[in-house]
């Protein structure tokens, strides 16, 4: 603070210019250096001390009178130019990093990008294979009606096929028809049946989706997991198309190696129904533990879509047309089919605890990174 005040020899124009070029030049120096913007404006503007107030007083004193005027004027222009600086200063962003004590000379802090959940990505695998076969994803509500769950997918109320589905409900709904009541759902099925109330035949489709069930949480079973559903209807749809497409989406999966064979099995939805099985994967067929000795596993239900499954879209449809004619089953058939995508994503990493899935652990995330 202890500043000398610089001397006036002479009060004439070019005079005052120079020695306020001077000052002018002077800030500019101080406050493009790196510096401190509140010490600055005290040197500055304080109003005892600040260097603008201290020449001033000295010059405007002994000032004879017709130069009292441009001082005066160029004092408020100085004090302009030095605002100026203090405004830009504090915009700067290092000084008012500096100003909340954050170092921007410091290595920034490095975070790892998020990669996809290993049932994500087992997802994302399978819907693709059936994208190139010209599916497209269609999506629908965890919470549904029992229509869509069951009645329509020919699970009539009462019916035993329902108990190895049992799941929760949505409370208070007692008064309401039992077509209507809302539950989690059970499995990715009644897309299906939401998809083709809203579409005419072909229908190509893959549905991923989460669903529940009462189930205890063992090594293998969660009460919450995934499925992807598929559905393809049109005209002159086999049992052998079925075969093949996912005989193919299954060596897509696990290897060009993989053989599945069929069994017979029962959906109420579909008419014949099967149950798929892919050779195992590591033993090549030969029998060890994972498969049980049997050279086999299974992974996925299957079967021509039953025509009580399309009686009951056209009962839907009409209420909108009531000539629809859209799925009727002399003309239209399809094939569907239902898979558990822990168990896939078990299989193809061999994971033996569905429980990692869900424990958010990041040792075990980490690995499919
Ligand atoms: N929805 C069945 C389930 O959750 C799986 C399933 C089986 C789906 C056969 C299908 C199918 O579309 O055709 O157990």
């Amino acid at each position: 603070m202890n500043e000398t005040i610089p001397q006036l020899s002479s009060y004439d124009e070019p005079s005052l210019d120079a020695a306020f070029a001077t000052l002018a030049a002077e800030v500019h120096t101080e406050s493009s250096a790196p510096h401190d913007a509140e010490a600055f404006r005290l040197r500055w503007l304080g109003r005892k001390q600040g260097r603008l107030k201290l020449i001033s007083d000295a010059w405007l004193k002994s000032a004879p009178a017709e130069a009292r005027k441009p001082l005066g004027i160029r004092f408020n222009q100085l004090k302009q130019q030095i605002e100026a600086a203090l405004a830009d200063a504090s915009a700067s962003p290092s000084a008012s990093a500096a100003k909340a004590g954050i170092d921007i000379t410091l290595p920034g802090t490095v975070r790892s990008p998020g990669v996809e959940h290993p049932l994500v990505k087992t997802i994302n695998e399978i819907v693709a294979v059936f994208h190139h076969l010209g599916y497209s994803t269609a999506l629908g509500p965890q919470v549904e009606s029992d229509f869509y769950n069951f009645e329509a997918l020919n699970f009539p109320p009462n019916h035993p096929a329902r108990d190895t589905q049992d799941t929760l409900v949505v409370a208070g709904q007692n008064d309401r028809p039992q077509r209507d009541r809302l539950l989690m759902r059970t499995h990715t099925s009644p897309v299906q049946i939401r998809t083709m109330i809203a579409q005419a035949p072909p229908v190509r489709i893959v549905v991923p989706g989460k669903v529940h069930r009462n189930d205890a949480a063992d090594a293998t079973h969660s009460p919450v997991f995934h499925q992807v559903e598929g559905l393809c209807v049109d005209t002159n749809i086999t049992f052998s198309d079925l075969k093949g497409t996912l005989d193919h989406a299954m060596k897509a999966l696990f290897g060009s190696a993989v053989k599945t064979r069929f069994f017979p099995s029962f959906f109420p939805f579909t008419e014949p129904s099967a149950d798929v099985q892919i050779s195992c994967i590591f033993c090549a067929g030969k029998g060890c533990r994972k498969c049980k000795q049997s050279g086999w596993i299974e992974l996925l239900g299957c079967g021509m879509v039953d025509p009580a499954v399309f009686a009951s879209v056209t009962a839907e449809r009409r209420k909108i047309n009531p000539a629809d004619d859209a799925y009727n089953p002399e003309r239209i058939t399809g094939f569907a089919f239902g898979m558990g995508v822990e168990r896939i994503a078990m299989i193809q990493h061999g994971i033996s605890d569905i429980g990692h899935f869900y424990s958010g652990d990041l040792r075990f995330l980490e690995q499919f990174s």
